[in-house]
């Protein structure tokens, strides 16, 4: 059986998460493989909201195992309270749904205050992603097997006296830093395992396995717009490292929204500033699913596309939000930057009507199928999925073989 990899082609919160529980009703796994309690990927059940930040987004298909890798940073504190909001909904979250990898890197209120520290010029999440990157590239990190072996103890504490000699932290903080950590450590304990033996099981059994991505292509440490990226690969090798076991993916969906947003500094050729970018942050509700800031909005740049299908192979795409182009009357795309890196437009006339119940492609309106059309020519990879609401059934199935 195939296994699927679905990433976010632009800046992050392109819909990643509707479209992975859509997909996740096929899967046996969901695998998150980067990135940790940044993400904020937005899942309707029944109709009832919920977002998502560490927990893959198959989570409500019962079938479905998850899996966090050791590719990601996982935050025990934000976790424990992620999984309570999950069992509230009436989900079973157990050993048997959800496993966590024994290498994945411990994100600690050290990193957390440190990010609130020096996360402003790039405008972080604030979730301490970046520093628990920087203990792990510089081997001083804490790894949930740390915690299994009784080692986590005296690595916390060096981490902490170096933030109260390097930074000036209070020493009295210690314990309000450690004890919560501590709490929930050991209500997450059962999850601990290597999940790389899980993946790699399922992928020589052809079970069906999706690998969620969190952030997108231009966020990415090596390919996106540097310095204001996140600190993992978003792009698919880094689906490999993180996950630890080799994958040929059949299926390597891209999830580019109808227009772009972005959250947090850094540059963005397409940004509108004029009524056009406030109309569409309040027809597509574009605030950040996990801080809340407003999102940065913009028409679509096929040009950085173009470079998100080059770093990640593209073979299907799924476009999301187009919903919110209805009522423009005329919508540009970027087709090329110039010189200054300022982007060349091409114009397309709008449609009026309500797009948000369409059941069949056909009945999108003629100016609607145009924008989709020009979009696969020009990038030269399909849509197999064209969204229209954030709920399940607003969704057309253009083809999907899985
Ligand atoms: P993610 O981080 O990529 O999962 O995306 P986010 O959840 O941060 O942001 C996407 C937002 O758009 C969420 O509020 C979704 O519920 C919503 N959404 C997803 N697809 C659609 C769509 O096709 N139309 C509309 N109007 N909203 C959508
Ligand atoms: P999802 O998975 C959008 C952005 C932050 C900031 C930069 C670095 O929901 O698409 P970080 O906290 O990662 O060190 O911040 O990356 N960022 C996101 N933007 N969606 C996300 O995740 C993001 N995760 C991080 O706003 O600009
Ligand atoms: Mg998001």
């Amino acid at each position: 059986m195939p296994s699927t990899i679905v990433l976010g082609a632009q800046w992050g919160d392109e819909g990643k998460g509707k479209i992975v529980n859509l997909l996740a009703s096929k899967m046996d796994f969901v695998v998150r493989f980067q990135g940790g309690a940044n993400a904020g990927h937005t899942l309707v059940i029944d109709g009832r909201k919920i977002v998502l930040h560490q927990i893959p987004s198959g989570i409500f298909n019962h079938h479905c195992q998850n899996i966090i890798t050791g590719g990601c940073v996982v935050d025990p504190e934000s976790l424990v309270d992620e999984v309570d909001s999950v069992v509230k909904y009436g989900e079973k979250v157990d050993h048997s749904r959800l496993k966590i990898s024994s290498g994945a890197h411990v994100v600690t209120r050290m990193h957390k205050w440190i990010d609130a520290r020096e996360g402003g010029a790039v405008g972080t999440t604030g979730r301490g992603i970046g520093p628990c990157y920087v203990s792990k590239a510089r081997r001083i990190g804490i790894r949930l097997e740390n915690f299994i072996d009784g080692s986590y103890k005296d690595l916390f504490n060096s981490m902490f006296d170096e933030c109260v000699n390097l930074y000036g932290l209070e020493k009295e903080k210690r314990d309000e830093f450690f004890v919560p950590l501590q709490v929930s450590l050991e209500k997450i304990k059962p999850l601990i395992v290597d999940t790389r033996y899980i993946i790699h099981r399922a992928i020589s059994e052809n079970r069906n396995v999706l690998l969620e991505g969190a952030q997108g292509a231009m966020l990415d440490l090596d390919n996106g717009t540097y310095p204001f990226v996140t600190s993992s690969s978003t792009t698919i090798g880094g689906a490999i490292t993180g996950s630890g076991v080799y994958i040929d993916f059949t299926k390597r969906v891209g999830v580019i929204k109808a227009y772009c947003t972005r959250v947090g500094n850094g540059p963005f050729p397409t940004e509108l500033n004029d009524e056009n970018g406030e109309r569409l942050r309040k027809v597509g509700s574009e605030f950040g699913a996990t801080t809340g800031r407003p999102r940065r909005c913009g028409w679509l740049d096929l040009k950085l596309m173009k470079d998100s299908c080059m770093f990640n192979g593209f073979n299907s795409l799924a476009l999301t939000k187009l919903d919110c182009l209805s009522g423009f009357e005329k919508i540009k795309v970027a087709v090329e930057h110039d010189l200054n890196g300022k982007p060349i437009y091409r114009e397309f006339d709008g449609w009026k009507e309500d797009i948000s119940k369409v059941q069949s492609p056909n009945d999108l309106p003629t100016n609607c199928r145009r924008y989709i059309s020009f979009i696969e020519e020009y990038l030269g990879v399909p849509f197999s999925i064209v969204s229209l609401g954030a709920d399940r059934d607003r969704t057309l199935i253009l083809e999907l073989e899985l």
